[in-house]
C-alpha cells in the first residue's frame, strides 16, 4: 500500500482494473459524524465531463466495508472501496512491447516482472478516487476548526486566469467543468481542451489550491512544515511535475523589499499586505491564505503517433494511442489535489501542529 501521514494515515490500494480501488484511513476520531452524501459530492466533482475527460464511466460510489457505523466513524481503521465497473484492458498488452512515452509503462515493465499494465496498473488515476473519498472526511474534520480547503484551475493548455483569485472563487469552480473560475474562462479552457483531443494530443494544466482558516503558527519545521509535507503530497498524484507556493519561482527573481509581505494591524490580528510567500514561513501558516499552484503535465496517452522502442525485437518502433483517455487531467486533478491537501492538514492538526 502507498501510504500518506502518520496520525490520520491514508494508505492506497488497487489497480485500474483490478475489482476495485479502495484505502484505509487511520486516526478519524471515534464518533466522529461523516457525511456521506458530502462524500459523493466530492467524488462527482473527479469524474470525468463530457468533451474533456476521458469516456471511462464509473459510477464511483463509496462503499464504507468498514469503521463506519449510523454514520459515525467507530474509531478503527476506516475501509473504503470504489467498485471498478467499466474497465477495458482491449489494447493495454501491446504496451507492454511498445511503451507508452510519457507513462510509467517502461519503468514499471523493468522494476516489476509480471506487471499488469491494464488501465496503466497502479499508475493509473484511477487510484485518485480514494483519496478524493478519505479527502472528504479530512475536509469534515478541518471544517469543524474553521478550516477550509478547495482548488481551481489557473490555466490549461497555455490559457491563463490572470484574476486575483480566492477561497470563494475555488468554491465557485466547483460549478464548472473544467474548474475554472468563471463562466468565460471555463469554455476557453473547454475549448482549448476539446481541440487538442480532435487533433489526438493533450495538454496540461496549473491547479490552484488554496487553504484558509489556518491559525498563525500551524504546521511543522524541516521536513514536517506545512509546504513540505503539501509538496510531497501533490507530487505523489500522477502527472504531477511542479509546485510552487505563493510567488514561488518568480521570488528568484524580485528584491526582498519586493518579496517580503509586510505586516499590519488589522481589528487587533496581525496581517499581511501582500501574500507573496502564499500563507507559509518557516514552514507555518503566517495568517495569509495558504495558497499553492501544482502543475500537471499533458496527458502522456494520445492517438498522435509517437516514436518509442519494440522490447520484443528490439528495435525503434511507433506507437499510436486509442482508447479512453483525458485529454487533459488538470480539471480531474483539481478534486485530487484539494483531497490530498486536506488530507495533509487534517494529519498535521491531529499531530497538534
Ligand atoms: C485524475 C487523473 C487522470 C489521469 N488520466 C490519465 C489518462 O486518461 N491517460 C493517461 O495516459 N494518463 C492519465 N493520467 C496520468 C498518468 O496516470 C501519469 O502520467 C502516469 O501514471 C505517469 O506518472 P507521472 O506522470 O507522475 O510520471 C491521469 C492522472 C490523473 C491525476
Amino acid at each position: 500500500m502507498y501510504t500518506l501521514g502518520r496520525k490520520l494515515r491514508f494508505s492506497l490500494f488497487g489497480r485500474s482494473h483490478a475489482r476495485c480501488v479502495g484505502c484505509i484511513l487511520e486516526g478519524v476520531p471515534a464518533g466522529f459524524p461523516i457525511d456521506v452524501g458530502a462524500i459523493g459530492e466530492e467524488m462527482a466533482l473527479r469524474r470525468p465531463r463530457p468533451g474533456i475527460g476521458t469516456g471511462r464511466a464509473e459510477a464511483d460510489g463509496v462503499e464504507f466495508v468498514e469503521g463506519v457505523v449510523d454514520g459515525r466513524a467507530v474509531g478503527t481503521p476506516i475501509i473504503m472501496e470504489i467498485a471498478n465497473g467499466d474497465a477495458d484492458g482491449s489494447g493495454y498488452l501491446a504496451f507492454s512491447r511498445t511503451p507508452r512515452p510519457g507513462h510509467a509503462d517502461l519503468p514499471a515493465l523493468v522494476k516489476y516482472g509480471g506487471f499488469d499494465i491494464a488501465g496503466g496498473g497502479q499508475f493509473s488515476g484511477r487510484l485518485t478516487a480514494p483519496i478524493v473519498a478519505a479527502g472528504g472526511i479530512a475536509k469534515q474534520m478541518l471544517a469543524r476548526e474553521g478550516v477550509r480547503v478547495a482548488a481551481f484551475c489557473r490555466s490549461v493548455g497555455g490559457v491563463e486566469d490572470r484574476g486575483e483569485r480566492g477561497l470563494e472563487d475555488a468554491m465557485a469552480s466547483r460549478a464548472y467543468p473544467t474548474r475554472a473560475c468563471t463562466a468565460e474562462l471555463d469554455r476557453e479552457f473547454s475549448d482549448c481542451i476539446s481541440s487538442a483531443g480532435e487533433d489526438g494530443d493533450s495538454v496540461g494544466g496549473v491547479v490552484e489550491c488554496v487553504i484558509g482558516g489556518l491559525p498563525i503558527g500551524f504546521g511543522g519545521i524541516w521536513f514536517e512544515s506545512l509546504d513540505a509535507e503539501l509538496a510531497a503530497a501533490m507530487f505523489g498524484i500522477p502527472a504531477c511535475k511542479g509546485v510552487e507556493f505563493g510567488r514561488g519561482f518568480a521570488l528568484a527573481g524580485m528584491r526582498g523589499s519586493q518579496s517580503n509581505d509586510a505586516y499590519r494591524f488589522e481589528g487587533g490580528r496581525v496581517v499581511t499586505e501582500t501574500n507573496n510567500m502564499g500563507g507559509i514561513l518557516g514552514g507555518m501558516a503566517d495568517g495569509a491564505p495558504v495558497v499553492f499552484r501544482t502543475a500537471f503535465k499533458p496527458t502522456p496517452s494520445i492517438a498522435k503517433r509517437q516514436r518509442t522502442v519494440d522490447l520484443d525485437s528490439l528495435e525503434d518502433a511507433d506507437v499510436g494511442i486509442g482508447g479512453r483517455h483525458d485529454p487533459c487531467v488538470a480539471p480531474r486533478a483539481a478534486a485530487v489535489a484539494e483531497a490530498a491537501a486536506a488530507l495533509v492538514v487534517a494529519d498535521q492538526m491531529e499531530r497538534g501542529f
